[in-house]
């Protein structure tokens, strides 16, 4: 069975089961600020978990792409992986235990063919939130488990969610393949890391609300939320130990050694970690909603996962700027699953290759810094936070970087300091830019403020001029001008140019109101409001409405009525990166 044998398998399983299919939402979450990542494929269907109609119905079902970063130390081994594709099944409030576990049941022994003396399962054991599942119990033994292939535990392996800080979870039950060697000791179970039991399904039993307290409520309405890994079930069903060894990431693996003359069997840690960081860097940077590599949040993983992956092509001997040749191959393979990936391929190939020359020029001078630091270090055994941040700070090493070049010496790093001279680093440049902003407004702020607005119209005209799918990729105001990057793919003609300067001065000239509401993010969202994607949003949102021509949501400020903006001229228009244009413009009377 290939990937696609095995998305098709599991989504024409629940379809078949009156499941509506959905896709994948993006890789970065619209409206759940507490995390960086859609990490699970219930994460976008939060809102209908806690009670909200879906509009396909009450059961779905779909892959989900995953990013999960929390061990990106572990990567290399043979299990973990940062990017992955979620098999997901769900009941909004339908089926609940009983329902779930058979049809997990019928499609793990008649569709993927595995006996089911090789399955075992675990179960809530209770606490005070909630009591011991034996209705999950219960419904295992009726379709024959015997309870030796039953296996209770507490809150830590057997209580899932919420994904962020706050909302749906529950107990479940975890779903195992037992490859039938002998237990390695008496309390041998699911939980061990013998290797004996691999974890292939996930079913939670989402009927808590966490709430920001601590406590947990009952939800309004019983959920079933699955997951099951596809990259691992794919391994198993080709009797492979690892990911690693699939179609999915052989074709990358092939590249690494043609690249580096080296062989993937000698070298399996590096492989693995240049096929798995470039691997969720095409998917970040080729998302629709997709981020460049930054000093914050998103983009701030994606570089250091571009780094990480840099430095490990760099130690298996490739020289210069390759990252472009393998994600190619990435593209490639994933394009008719995932087509934003070549829609969005230029904007991938430019900002890989950006990074990767950027982090290449410091690397070597850092990496005879951070040689003479720890020679310097005599005794100690500790490599304290001032000079792990000034490897940062100077040479742009992730700490995981610093982390591995340390361990390699047997040294360790003051992580914890690191960390707080980070957080301090993040939080001034935060506030530095927050001050920027501001002043740029105070300073000139008939001007700015005009730009601003103007910036609105102009983002509305691209859409009904090029396409729909125009995104903002970036914007800059000074007093003097504005600058508008967005997403496409080619030289805008002087005609394009030409219906978009009238869209702008004819919504200039009809004097329209420019009205501000404060609605729920939600609520925003689905009255159509386009928003800046880097941002984060609050609960409350701040909406801008240039009647009949814009709806964005923005923190402002803007004119109040469109005819102050006086007038609208586009001075240039040119290539910002592949795949992405520039636009610079001005504002007044002309
Ligand atoms: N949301 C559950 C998980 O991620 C299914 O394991």
């Amino acid at each position: 069975m290939n990937a696609k044998e095995l998305r098709n398998a599991y989504v024409d399983f629940f379809k078949k089961r009156g499941h509506a299919y959905i896709p994948s939402a993006s890789l970065i979450p619209e409206n759940d600020p507490t995390v960086l990542f859609t990490t699970a494929g219930m994460h976008p269907l939060v809102p209908y978990l806690m009670g909200e109609k879906h509009p396909a119905g009450k059961r779905l079902v779909n892959y989900q792409k995953c990013i999960r970063t929390g061990d990106i130390d572990d990567i290399g081994d043979s299990t973990h992986l940062t990017f992955f594709e979620m098999l997901g099944n769900w009941s909004l409030g339908d089926y609940f235990k009983e329902g779930s576990i058979k049809m997990s049941y019928d499609l793990l022994t008649e569709v993927l063919k595995i006996k089911p003396d090789n399955l075992a399962v675990t179960a809530f054991e209770g606490n005070e939130n909630a009591p011991k599942d034996m209705e999950t119990y219960n419904a295992w033994k009726k379709l024959g488990f015997r309870d030796d292939q039953i296996f209770f535990y507490g809150m830590e392996d057997n209580w899932w969610g919420p994904a962020g800080l706050t909302g749906p979870c529950g107990p479940d039950t975890e779903i195992f393949y037992d490859d039938g060697r002998k237990k390695c000791g008496p309390k041998c179970g699911p939980a061990c890391k013998c290797g004996k039991y691999v974890e292939i399904w996930n079913n939670v039993f989402m009927e808590y609300n966490k709430k920001e307290d601590g406590s947990y409520v009952p939800l309004s309405q019983q959920n079933v939320d699955t997951g099951m890994g596809l990259e691992r079930v794919l391994a198993m069903m080709n009797g492979v130990k690892s990911a690693y060894d699939t179609e999915l990431f052989i074709p990358t693996i092939k590249e690494i050694e043609r690249l580096s003359g080296q062989k993937y069997e000698d070298n399996v840690r590096a492989f693995r970690i240049i096929a798995d960081h470039l691997r969720s860097a095409t998917f970040l940077l080729g998302d629709d909603r997709g981020v460049a590599p930054s000093k914050m949040d998103q983009g701030y993983v994606l570089r250091r996962l571009i780094r990480r992956a840099s430095r490990y092509m760099r130690k298996l001997g490739i020289e210069g700027c390759r990252m472009v040749n393998i994600s190619k191959i990435i593209v490639e393979q994933y394009s008719d699953v995932f087509p934003e990936l070549e829609r969005n391929k230029e904007f991938i190939y430019s900002n890989l290759a950006a990074e990767e020359e950027k982090f290449n020029k410091t690397l070597d001078r850092g990496l005879r810094i951070a040689d003479r630091m720890f020679e310097e270090l005599g005794n100690s055994k500790t490599l304290d936070s001032e000079h792990a941040f000034r490897l940062y700070d100077t040479f742009g090493f992730p700490i995981e970087l610093t982390k591995e070049l340390a361990d390699e010496r047997g040294v360790s790093v003051d992580i914890k300091g690191f960390e707080e001279r980070f957080k301090e680093h993040q939080e001034k440049s935060r506030a530095g830019a927050e001050q920027k902003f501001k002043g740029g407004l105070a300073d000139s702020s008939d001007d700015t403020v005009k730009l601003h607005t103007a910036t609105h119209l102009l983002n509305a005209a691209l859409r009904q001029v090029l396409s729909a799918d125009i995104m903002q990729k970036g914007s800059n105001i000074t007093p003097e001008r504005l600058r508008f990057d967005f997403n496409f793919d080619r030289k805008m003609t002087p005609e394009e140019i030409q219906k978009v300067s009238d869209i702008v001065n004819d919504a200039i000239k009809r004097n329209i109101d420019v009205v501000c509401e404060e609605i729920p993010y939600e609520e925003a969202r689905r009255s159509g409001a386009i928003g800046v994607f880097e941002g984060k949003y609050q609960d409350i949102v701040k909406v801008y409405t240039i009647e009949g021509v814009s709806k964005e949501m923005c923190g402002g400020p803007h004119v109040s009525n469109t005819g102050d903006i006086g007038g609208f001229k586009i001075q240039k228009e040119e290539s910002s990166a592949a795949g992405v244009r520039r636009i610079k413009a001005v504002v007044g009377k002309f």
